[in-house]
């Protein structure tokens, strides 16, 4: 298999510019991006060596806490409703974190003790393979060969303001999980740290207008989807999803329900009491009731001083000047 471009990444890393402030991660610069210094030095080389694209894989992209645990959920049970009715008592979903049913490639990978089993688990996974990815286009597993041989991409975006104050809450809960006190980071430093595009995965902007114009470029390959369009019509959205991914439902299937009935058994309401999703940990080691809070849009007024919002939208207008994306 081909080594990618990445030969040497992990031995260049420490030279690449530096990132303390954002907890619990060392982040670095890479190719424009301010990524976890183990996804650099172990996700993205593994991603990239050891990972063979399927034509039919759909892999679930998205900006961090942009809604990619409900759209794991969605797509998996989706993809998977033959073998397991969305109203059948033990589905997946009802046992086990999303997070479970459907892995991160380059986390998975990155988080590994044993890479050699880990790419083997990826490689075992039935088809068509449901997988997720918070990396940017530009850095997935050799974009070129990803276009050419590999299948389906499904990005959610969400309102920045949403996702900046769900990742700062949420970074503080998982941060516990894994021994750091994130308890002084300031909603404020996090605030300035996405307007500096210096934060997990920023710039946002950036990442959202890759996936946006990979969407416009080859909209067979890459589907678009927002958080809160989501929100509003979910059925709607799920179906659209379907078609996507190559397997729409039949007019007897929504003659049935069977769309509804999955978005019921992937709702906020519905996860949220799983009690894997209440007590359990996800294989990352989060616990992963931190997955789900709230999951409605404009939450982030409840948490940002308007200056703070108004800091963001600037930002964000600032970083998105002569895309023609808005949000
Ligand atoms: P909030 O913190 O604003 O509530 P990610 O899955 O990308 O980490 O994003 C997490 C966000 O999605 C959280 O947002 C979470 O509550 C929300 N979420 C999780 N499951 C959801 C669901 N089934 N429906 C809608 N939103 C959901």
């Amino acid at each position: 298999m081909d080594s990618g471009r990445d030969d040497g990444l992990a031995s260049e890393l420490a030279n690449l510019p530096l990132e303390t402030r954002y907890p619990p991660f060392t982040l670095r610069q890479y190719a424009g991006f301010w990524l976890p210094e183990v996804t650099l030095a172990r996700g993205l080389p593994a991603a990239r060596d050891r990972f063979a694209p399927r034509p039919d894989d759909v892999l679930l992209a998205s900006f961090p806490k942009s809604g990619t645990t409900w759209l794991k959920a969605l797509a998996f049970a989706t993809v998977r409703r033959a073998a397991h009715p969305p109203s059948s008592h033990d589905h997946p979903l009802r046992r086990r974190s999303p997070h479970d049913c459907v892995p991160f490639l380059e986390i998975s990978l990155a988080l590994a003790d044993d890479m050699d089993a880990a790419a083997a688990d990826l490689d075992a996974l039935p088809s068509p393979r449901v997988l997720a990815t918070h990396l940017p286009f530009s850095l997935l597993p050799v974009p070129g060969r990803l276009a050419a041989a590999a299948g389906r991409i499904v990005y959610v975006c969400r309102d920045p303001k949403d996702a900046l104050v769900s990742s700062w809450l949420f970074t503080r809960k998982a941060s516990e999980n894994v021994g750091v006190d994130a308890g002084s980071f300031s909603l404020r430093e996090a605030v300035e740290l996405f307007c500096a595009g210096r934060g997990l995965s920023c710039p946002q902007w950036r990442h959202v207008v890759e996936y946006w114009e990979a969407s416009r470029n080859e909209h067979h390959r890459v589907l678009f989807l927002r958080y809160e369009q989501m929100l509003r019509d979910p059925v709607g959205s799920l179906r659209t999803m379907a078609e996507f991914m190559g397997c729409a439902f039949s007019p007897e299937e929504e003659e049935r329900g069977v769309d509804r009935a999955i978005a019921e058994l992937c709702s906020m309401e519905e996860l949220k009491n799983v009690e894997a999703n209440r007590k359990g940990r996800t294989g990352s080691g989060v616990k992963a009731d931190a997955f789900f809070r709230k999951g409605v849009a404009g939450d982030w007024s409840n948490h940002m001083t308007p200056e703070m919002g108004k800091m963001v939208d600037e930002a964000v207008k600032h970083g998105l000047r002569g895309s023609g994306f808005s949000f």
